[in-house]
């Protein structure tokens, strides 16, 4: 077994998932837990951390561990924990880094064998090891940073680097490596016993008590409901897809249609559009849209349990939250110490106090999404559900970047963009847009603008086009993402904002046109495709009577732990004559959309959504 002590980083859990994903067992320990409790541990990994170890009040490990006998892997902050134990030195300021990064790495220690020369990780720190510490050696290296330090004989190891997260090409050799090899564990743990303790455990919990559960569509709550299934008394699961009217296109249809087909006894549909539009009115705050959208969906449950005469203190709720949704909502259960990122609607305050009383059932709680694709194999899920792409419970009202048309471009960020594309000798055009989106800066989830780049001729090179996407957002801290735009860029250095909210016309837009593109991507290789709609346009075409008020950025994201990820490449997953067409193709069945955008940036710096 593997303890992961947590210093309240957001990938702590991705770190747990790692090392099950190698079928080991892992338990996750808050940083400060006594070593005693540990000596029955094969190997002890500590997390990354949004402090600073120079910080008196940081959080600290129990001295002791270090003298275990037990390999120790630090990452991010945990490296810096095992440099000031022993007497190295952790300064800020050396440089800071947030996203993807070549390294050199080492080969020969033992942490990295198999691993190449160069290797590109994530990088996402603010401090890093100034000296290193006694009796560690160096092992890998990225300009003058220290990204990987080691004692071969104490069996302590530290990296820079987050090898448990997707865009860290080799992670999984790094996990391994410290598994198997330092660590030496040989013995398995499945997928089939975690699903039979899940079953268990929901029996335990809800025994006779009635339960309902909120259908989405999705991949999670049809697990969900499946477990629920497998656990308890049909007749006492209630089952309730609410229709917020910002579902994709006929897709409740076809969750209603699917979900009752699957032995689901209780199915009610609740069209709720007509209140979620309402108590939207108006804003534009990201937060607040989720917030509300979180709040007006229990409201709604509540509804239906009164008329269903459920009592609300004893009926239980019943959803597909996973631990990542939690540990970015900055849930102090789950995340130890993370700071939030955002909050998912699954997790606002009112379901917090029910979880509370014991009165929230999460099935999928320790599960990532790829293990719930798994389970749904397991349960017996069609494929159409078990393979479905991931669809935010928010739905499409987190794809409009409503504003009140207030927002201009920042001059001076627009030329310090022109001069680095000036001095990378770039051959494309670039601009600041006059709208924000979001994006994350280590553990910070931070609004920002973003940067259009094009070139309005030729097809463009997409490993040059993504590292100088990764330039700039590197360079310039008020960009966290970037956009090629799809075909001409006339005009854009003078796109206006214009006023938009939540309303039937531009719903209907986003609906229409990610069904258009959704359709045409829907062979590729892509975890998640989508579009989002954005309030902008240089105002030309209102001659000719249609006024252009919209632009289009289709989102293409693959990762498989959601936590980072990359843009499907153009060129190759997505010829460019294609990505053209489809362009054409939304211009041409929608005259009040001017500019279509591809999203080429990853995550860090940008997000998966837009909000
Ligand atoms: P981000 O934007 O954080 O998204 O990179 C990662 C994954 O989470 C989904 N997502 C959500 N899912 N409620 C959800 O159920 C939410 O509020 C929410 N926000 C993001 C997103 O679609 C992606 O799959």
């Amino acid at each position: 077994k593997i303890a992961v002590l947590d210093c309240g980083g957001q990938y702590t859990k991705v770190i747990d998932r790692k090392v099950r994903e190698a079928f080991i067992k892992s338990d996750i320990f808050p940083v400060g837990i006594k070593a005693d409790s540990l000596s029955e541990y094969s190997g002890i990994i500590l997390t990354g951390g949004p402090e600073s170890v120079w910080e008196e009040s940081s959080l600290r490990p129990d001295k002791d561990i270090f003298n275990l006998g037990i390999p120790i892997l630090g990452i991010c902050y945990g490296m810096h924990l095992i440099t000031v134990h022993f007497g190295g030195v952790v300064s800020e300021n050396v440089k800071k880094e947030y996203g993807e990064s070549d390294i050199n790495i080492d080969t020969s220690c033992p942490l990295f064998e198999n691993l190449n020369p160069v290797e590109t990780v994530l990088m996402s720190h603010g401090d890093s090891v100034s000296k290193l510490p006694d009796g560690f050696k160096l092992c890998a290296s990225s300009e003058n940073i220290t990204a990987g330090i080691y004692n071969e004989e104490k069996k302590i190891y530290g990296v820079q680097f987050h090898p448990e997260v997707d865009m860290t090409v080799n992670g999984k050799m790094v996990f391994e490596n410290f598994l198997r090899k330092i660590c030496g564990i040989k013995e398995n743990y499945s997928l089939e016993d975690r699903l039979e303790s899940a079953i268990k455990q929901v029996k335990a919990q809800a025994g006779d008590g009635k339960v309902m559960v909120l259908v989405s569509g999705g991949v999670d709550s049809a697990v969900t409901a499946g477990i629920l299934l497998r656990a308890l008394n049909p007749d006492n699961i209630y089952a309730v897809h609410i229709d917020h009217g910002f579902m994709r296109k006929n897709e409740s249809d076809i969750i209603c249609e699917s979900l009752s087909a699957n032995g689901l006894k209780n199915l009610i549909r609740i069209n709720a559009k007509d209140i979620f539009y309402k108590n939207l009115e108006g804003v534009t705050d990201p937060e607040k849209k989720r917030n509300i959208i979180g709040e007006t969906f229990i409201t709604e449950l509540q509804n239906q349990m009164s008329k269903l005469n459920l009592d609300m203190d004893k009926t239980f709720i019943a959803q597909g939250t996973l631990r990542p949704d939690l540990i970015e909502s900055g849930n102090p259960d789950v995340s130890g110490h993370a700071k939030k990122i955002k909050t998912h609607h699954n997790d606002v305050e009112i379901v917090r106090r029910a979880r509370e009383k014991g009165f929230v059932i999460e099935t999928n709680y320790d599960w990532h999404k790829d293990e719930v694709r798994r389970i749904a194999v397991m349960l017996g899920l069609p494929a159409e559900i078990a393979n479905r792409q991931p669809f935010p419970g928010s739905g499409l009202a987190v794809r409009l970047l409503c504003q009140d048309g207030n927002k201009t471009v920042n001059q001076d960020e627009n030329e310090a963009l022109k001069e680095l594309l000036n001095k990378t000798g770039s051959k494309y055009s670039a601009c600041m847009l006059p709208v924000e989106s979001v994006g994350v800066q280590g553990d910070n989830r931070t609004y920002a603008g973003f940067a259009a780049i094009f070139q309005n001729n030729d097809a463009p090179d997409w490993d040059s086009m993504y590292l100088l996407a990764r330039t700039i957002t590197n360079k310039l801290s008020f960009i966290n993402r970037v956009v090629y735009v799809l075909g001409s860029g006339d005009g854009l250095e003078n796109a206006k904002a214009h006023p938009m909210y939540v309303g039937d016309k531009c719903v209907s837009i986003l609906r229409e046109v990610d069904h258009l593109v959704t359709k045409r991507l829907e062979n590729k290789k892509i975890s998640q495709t989508f579009v989002i709609l954005l309030p902008i346009s240089s105002d030309s075409g209102k001659a000719d009577g249609a006024a252009k008020k919209y632009s289009i950025a289709i989102r293409t994201f693959v990762t498989n732990d959601f936590m980072t990820g990359r843009p499907a490449p153009l060129g190759s997953e997505i010829p460019f004559s294609e990505i053209m067409d489809i362009s054409n193709e939304i211009k041409r069945n929608f005259p009040e959309i001017e500019y279509v955008f591809y999203d080429i940036t990853g995550k860090p710096p940008a997000t998966c959504e837009w909000e």
